[in-house]
């Protein structure tokens, strides 16, 4: 019996750039999914979870590539991990999993990213000694857009895995996916430390789940490798600057690319400041800056977002912006300690005003990365 865990995220800085080779910037959240483990003499694999009591899904591990269609959807985020892992070669043996999973589902903070990588994390413990983080993050991922159909990029279990506490995350997805290593420069943990300057860092989940399965997504995929491709360019990594988008003949297209390329200079830019030491009251400007771009450029913003961000900046906050895939989900904003629940209020105030759902608001610190707990 042993006890493993895996963080959800919130991206301080870098929305749509992991998928298209570029740069993002994730805190993992003191909130986990918790994997529990016993094994089995059998070569059965059960998962049971805690958030849907009674529901004992069980299949051979054998037979797990061809269940899929027989799994839940919920199941297929675990199981999908064990496939993944039998499809690589492992030789994974019969075990009980039991999840329990304090990461809010569909607030746009990686609940799924969670619960596969505290899967993973168990199973390599466990059946797989010499797979390392970045093949463990691949399982995770392969497992989300095969198995259980989420077309998600990197972002969310690499966070899951590499974040340490008190860090931001670095990454350059292009190195990483390439093979580099943090030696290599493909990721770097950078000092994000809010409490000292008397900052918080506020959470407003809008209560409007946001779904990775649902078409929006996926469409942005393919419109950024769309203008990718009429730039002649591999990625839209490779743009040199903004100018160069007038070619892309397609507005809309021409758009979303936009977006990417500025974002992935807001990243460096966060990424710079933070590492200078400077007062992190300084990227907020920056992060206002990805919600509008996200909302006007990408559109992947929602009503609800748009206004937990506009009442948060209005109330005080620093810079405030949607985080995550959007159509839903959760807002951050960057705010004196002394005004954080001054914000909560006015945020509250304004959906009761707007007819929207009471949001839920709470305060993250950068927390630890997946991690063996029992
Ligand atoms: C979702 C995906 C990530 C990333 C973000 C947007 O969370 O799972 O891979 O693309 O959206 O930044």
């Amino acid at each position: 019996m042993g006890e493993w865990v895996a963080p959800g995220r919130v991206n301080i800085i870098g929305e749509h750039t992991d998928y298209n080779d570029g740069f993002v910037l994730p805190i993992a959240l003191p909130l986990v999914v918790r994997c529990g483990v016993r094994l089995r003499e059998d070569e059965q694999i059960s998962v049971t979870s805690r958030q849907r009591p009674g529901h004992t899904v069980r299949a051979a591990v054998s037979e797990l590539s061809g269940a899929r269609d027989r799994i839940p959807a919920w199941a297929r985020y675990p199981l999908g991990v064990v496939a993944e892992f039998v499809r690589r070669g492992h030789r994974v043996g019969g075990a009980d999993l039991t999840l329990d999973g304090a990461v809010p589902i569909g607030a746009g903070l990686s609940s799924s990213a969670a619960l596969s990588c505290s899967v993973a994390l168990a199973l390599r413990d466990l059946f797989a000694p010499t797979v390392t983080d970045r093949e463990l993050i691949d399982i995770a991922r392969a497992a989300e857009n095969d198995y259980a159909g989420a077309p998600t990029g990197v972002l969310d279990q690499s966070a899951a895995v590499l974040c340490t506490a008190g860090h931001a995350l670095f990454l350059d997805v292009r190195q990483f996916t390439r093979g580099a290593d943090a030696d290599g420069g493909a990721y770097e943990q950078i000092p994000f430390d809010l409490t000292r300057s008397g900052l918080e860092l506020l959470v407003i989940d809008t209560g409007q789940p946001h779904r990775l399965v649902d078409g929006g997504y996926a469409r942005r995929r393919a419109q950024c490798a769309a203008a990718a491709a009429a730039l002649g360019l591999p990625s839209l990594r490779d743009v040199a600057s903004v100018a160069d988008l007038d070619r892309i003949a397609d507005g809309e297209v021409r758009r979303r690319a936009r977006h990417v390329v500025t974002e992935n200079v807001r990243v460096l830019a966060v990424a710079e400041k933070l590492r200078e030491g400077s007062d992190p009251r300084e990227i907020g400007s920056v992060l206002s800056a990805g919600h509008v771009s996200l909302r006007d450029d990408f559109e992947v913003s929602t009503p609800a977002l748009d206004t937990a961000v506009a009442t948060a900046i209005e109330s005080g906050a620093y810079g405030a912006r949607m985080v995550g895939g959007g159509f839903g989900g959760s807002a951050i904003a960057l705010v004196d300690r002394a005004d954080t629940a001054i914000v909560a209020d006015a945020v509250r105030e304004q959906f009761a005003r707007s007819g929207f759902p009471r949001p839920r608001t709470f305060v993250v610190v950068p927390a630890a990365g997946a991690h063996r707990v029992d």
